[in-house]
């Protein structure tokens, strides 16, 4: 007998419901359970054996630290179970490259931790979760798989690049720089290399376990845009607030407004670490060696501040 999938449940558009055929309806109103059990092929497609729990069931736009600490450690328990063959995590959309990169960043994950996500809700005419959900399934129980994953609309994602590239469509994601890492089609998984990419040892694996990890606060990051007409009155009043850490969504390659440089300059003077990342969506910023600040390493703004939160966690 083959070893099992779980399905963590977390909310999402995929067990949102309303009218029966309307446009309108709330996220996140489906149990686990009930989103699972709505959907019979997924028993088949795991092999016959499935366990569903529910972690969470919420928007989420509105996902929390909390959230992500249960979920990182739901996920290290039953990846270090050897009756788990992977897991499928049920989510929105909105912050799913979020949660990808955090999972990514502190877990071990050498079996497959699957996303899956809808872009309409359970009770649309022709709603896209089920066969999301199948899909995720099919990617959690293949052989070859592993690694932090997110599968939409057929395509799999890997955990760096998967990005929310559009607010409506149903192929709403797209791994920026690099294309997806397979595809799914029918319960056949059909990989984009010849060997698909095997994940590094997590960055931040062993802080799962530090109590920094599962304080009741993490470090306090936030992301300043640098635009048209920027100064450095938030980074001075995020300073003046008690922020940890500051990643700036510069322009282009990394370019930063004249006037928030004196700003950043103060911050970094009062022990603020600041992190560069650019606000186009696709590319990698040149590394920047000559200045008080870092880049983000090609991150996007929203990873950058995932990575520096946890770096900012260590001892
Ligand atoms: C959410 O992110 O929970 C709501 C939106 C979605 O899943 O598409």
């Amino acid at each position: 007998m083959g070893r099992k999938i779980v399905i963590l449940g977390t909310g999402g558009t995929i067990a949102g419901t309303g009218p029966v055929g309307g446009n309108s309806y709330t996220a996140a109103q489906l149990s686990a359970e009930q989103l699972v059990g709505s959907i019979p092929a997924l028993m088949q497609a795991a092999g016959g054996e499935l366990q569903v729990e529910e972690v969470a069931r919420i928007d989420s736009k509105d996902m929390t630290h909390a959230v992500w600490q249960q979920l990182a450690q739901r996920c290290l328990a039953h990846l270090a179970d050897d009756t788990v063959g992977g897991i499928v995590i049920t989510h929105g959309t909105d912050t799913l490259e979020e949660t990808a990169w955090l999972l990514h960043e502190v877990l071990p994950a050498d079996k497959p931790v699957v996303l899956a996500c809808a872009m309409r809700p359970a009770t649309a005419l022709c709603p896209d979760g089920p066969q999301n959900l199948l899909d995720a399934v099919d990617v959690a129980a293949h052989p070859q798989a592993c690694g932090v994953l997110a599968v939409v609309a057929g395509s799999i994602h890997g955990a760096r690049e998967v990005a929310k590239v559009h607010p409506q469509r149903l192929d709403a994601f797209a791994s920026l720089d690099g294309g997806p890492l397979g595809w799914v089609q029918a319960g056949d998984v059909r990989w984009a290399h010849a060997a698909p990419p095997r994940p590094a040892a997590p960055r931040h694996g062993e802080l799962l376990l530090a109590p920094a990890f599962m304080a009741p606060e993490w470090p306090r990051v936030e992301i300043v845009l640098s635009h048209a007409g920027s100064d450095g009155m938030l980074i001075d009043a995020l300073v003046a607030g008690g922020v940890h850490g500051i990643v700036v969504a510069a322009t282009g390659n990394g370019t930063l407004h004249e006037r928030l440089q004196a700003a950043l300059r103060r911050a970094i003077a009062a022990g603020v670490a600041v992190r560069i990342a650019s606000r186009c969506g696709e590319g990698c910023i040149s590394p920047i060696t000559d200045q008080a600040w870092k880049d983000a390493g090609g991150l996007s703004p929203v990873k950058a501040r995932i990575r520096l939160m946890l770096e900012l966690m260590q001892p």
